[in-house]
């Protein structure tokens, strides 16, 4: 019943977030550059055939084969490997032999009602194109079928990527082929692998093997699997770039090589999160020994031209407190300043300096947090800024590229919207002259891993990492907010096709919460219901390495996808006066609570939830109560405003790390019956 309404609702009230308008943008995501759309559809069927033809490689042959097997999948057909072709795909020569920045991306599209023809300058357009093939496949009224139309597209930005964090959480190798074929899928085109901070030293070193023997508690990747990452990455036109973060968030390495560090070196790498203490020593030699053999041996492995080396968050503690220190800051003239009293940063600025070198030894080019902007760095360097968009633009002022992240951290769990309209030419980067906007190359997404595990990784990336990708993608005027949740969500099953989790992940863990229970209520309250934002999830820790995150909040996504559907429901029902789906939904969150508190007894998984679903229930009655003036247009009195407005800022306290996610609604509709 409460599905069947919960169904309802998304047909109904959602009918302009929800459907597919023939005539106006597609539902793809991310949109392309330019789209016509064209009368008549090409059946999918089983005659439907691919050819490549013009420049071929290996690589485009597999794309071809996934891109069938993929179609197979979507549309249960098996599909004839003979006669003549439904679908061309053609490209006009090779591309670079390791992916490069900048490398042409463009792709043509005319899809007939007689045939299909995909043309690209370069192999990498054609698996753009081939990705946005699979997500106009449709269900008609001769079955399968794609829409007649031509797409001449090119990608905005050409650096287009997700930070995923390995370290503080270890994801198996089959997580990580499902995160590149989801980043394929939305034509995002770095993967940087946040490979060691305190936590965890995620890569095997055969020069320095304590580095995974003592640092990565047993999980880590191999040299053959790193070897498979990439491959399977370049084969969906993705460049990988492994980070290893220096010289703080480095207790994983210290732990291995003690002498490395400041001491007191760490014994043991952190199960804690935060700007820890340990740090390397700068002043000795044999750190860029180490160094230079490390990420030469590193750079053996990801044959990209770029190399991350962290920078982040140093807290100087160590180098403050250490007397061979400040003699060392003496003896080369790193002097204090007012904006650096330590003279920190004039020696993390010393320290980049002396490992730009050996990149560029190796062959790489260096990427940092946007810290290691320091006089003296070289010019060739690249900025990736998490701190602001000013600093990006500072970046870009003083001649350096960068890419933007800060306000692209999914592990945040904000709104897609709240991302989607941050652009990485905003802000400060509009003061800037064309030549110097040029060296913003784009952005990356970041999925931090303090609170996430295997089991919820996707939920917390998708499909948000999606909008985020449409941001890099489209052209910059691409900025309609439900446009974008409808494209988002049809795209998220897509995704989950695909082998993502993000859709599914809570199902075992609600059951698991429930035990022998009914779950659904469990579920109801999850879809009414999201996480804390930003890091307040930290104030109902403490969270560690070792915390099992099997909580409820733990099964409820980022964003309440029915509480963006009820706040559509409530603008079109202000203007039918039909209130009878918004009315059904609050109904079920109001009713829900006395289904909810049995399961909370006795149950410590379940602490807090009985709170917020009580809260959850009140909140959905006090919406109640306000559609009850609107229809009968019994105005309510200004009191019975203002008690109900803070009625509403008590219910959305949060319990359980939870929160009710449709009290901007009910706001809205306080405001609507006492106005
Ligand atoms: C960062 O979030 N410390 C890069």
């Amino acid at each position: 019943m409460s599905r069947f309404r919960s169904v309802l609702l998304f047909c109904i009230c959602w009918a302009r977030l929800h459907s597919e308008p023939a005539s106006q943008s597609l539902s793809i995501m991310p949109l392309p550059a330019h789209v016509t759309l064209a009368p008549g559809r090409l059946p999918l069927n089983s005659g439907f055939t691919v050819r490549l033809t013009g420049y071929t490689e290996p690589r485009l042959a597999r794309a071809a084969a996934r891109m069938i097997s993929r179609l197979e999948k979507q549309t249960g057909h098996s599909f004839a490997s003979t006669g003549p072709a439904t679908l061309t795909i053609s490209c006009e020569r090779t591309g670079a032999p390791i992916q490069s920045l900048g490398e042409e991306e463009s792709y043509h599209l005319e899809i007939t009602p007689s045939g299909a023809r995909l043309t690209a300058p370069q192999p990498l357009g054609a698996l753009r194109g081939i990705e946005t093939i699979l997500q106009l496949v449709r269900p008609g009224p001769e079955g399968f079928a794609l829409p007649a139309l031509t797409i001449d597209d090119q990608p905005r930005f050409p650096w287009r990527g997700l930070s995923y964090d390995v370290s503080r959480h270890f994801m198996p190798l089959d997580q990580i082929k499902r995160t590149l074929d989801g980043m394929a899928a939305v034509k995002l085109n770095v993967f940087h692998l946040h490979l060691s901070d305190n936590q965890g030293f995620r890569i095997e070193s055969k020069i320095y093997p304590n580095l995974q023997k003592l640092g990565s508690g047993g999980l880590y990747y191999t040299q053959a699997q790193i070897r498979d990452i990439v491959a399977y990455a370049r084969d969906r036109g993705i460049r990988v770039v492994p980070e290893i973060d220096l010289p703080g968030h480095a207790t994983a390495i210290l732990v291995a090589y003690p002498e490395l560090a400041v001491s007191p070196a760490p014994v043991e790498i952190d199960h804690v999160y935060g700007v820890l203490d340990p740090v390397l020593d700068p002043t000795k030699p044999g750190v860029y020994l180490f160094l230079d053999r490390l990420i030469g041996e590193m750079a053996s492995l990801f044959p990209d031209a770029y190399f991350h080396i962290g920078g982040d968050e140093v807290n100087g503690r160590l180098w403050r407190e250490s007397a061979e220190i400040a003699a060392f800051k003496q003896a080369h003239h790193l002097l204090p300043t007012p904006q650096d009293p330590d003279a920190n940063d004039a020696l993390q600025a010393m320290f980049n300096r002396r490992l730009e070198p050996i990149l560029a030894k190796h062959g790489k080019q260096m990427e940092g947090w946007d810290e290691i902007l320091a006089p003296g760095v070289p010019k060739n360097i690249v900025i990736q800024s998490w701190r602001g968009q000013k600093s990006l633009a500072d970046a870009a002022r003083l001649g350096y590229r960068g890419i933007l992240s800060s306000g692209y951290y999914l592990d945040l769990a904000l709104p897609a919207s709240e991302h989607y309209l941050i652009d990485p030419l905003d802000g400060e980067a509009n003061t800037l002259t064309p030549e110097e906007q040029k060296r913003i190359l784009g952005g990356e997404a970041a999925m931090w891993s303090e609170w996430v595990t295997p089991e919820t990784m996707d939920s917390r990336l998708w499909p948000r990492a999606a909008v985020v990708a449409e941001r890099f993608w489209s052209p910059r005027a691409v900025r309609d907010v439900p446009d974008m949740y409808r494209r988002m969500y049809i795209l998220s099953r897509q995704l989950e096709w695909l082998g993502l989790t993000h859709q599914s992940w809570n199902n075992p863990m609600l059951q698991r919460l429930a035990g022998p229970n009914d779950v659904e209520p469990l579920r109801i309250l999850g879809e009414a219901v999201e996480p804390v934002k930003h890091y307040d999830r930290d104030r109902f820790g403490p969270y560690t390495t070792e915390s099992p995150f099997n909580e409820f909040v733990d099964a409820v996504s980022p964003e309440s996808e029915d509480s963006l559907r009820l706040s559509a429901g409530v603008t079109e029902a202000l203007q039918t006066h039909n209130w009878d789906l918004v009315r059904a939904q609050l109904t079920l969150w109001r009713e829900n609570g006395v289904r909810v508190a049995p399961l909370c007894k006795d149950n410590a998984l379940l602490s807090g939830v009985d709170l917020l679903s009580r809260n959850t229930s009140e909140l959905a009655a006090v919406g109640l109560d306000s559609i009850q003036a609107i229809e009968t247009e019994n105005k309510r009195n200004p009191e019975w405003k203002l008690s109900n407005l803070a009625r509403i800022k008590s219910l959305e306290e949060p319990s359980a790390a939870l929160m009710p996610a449709f009290s901007g609604v009910i706001t809205v509709l306080v405001n609507a019956a006492a106005n």
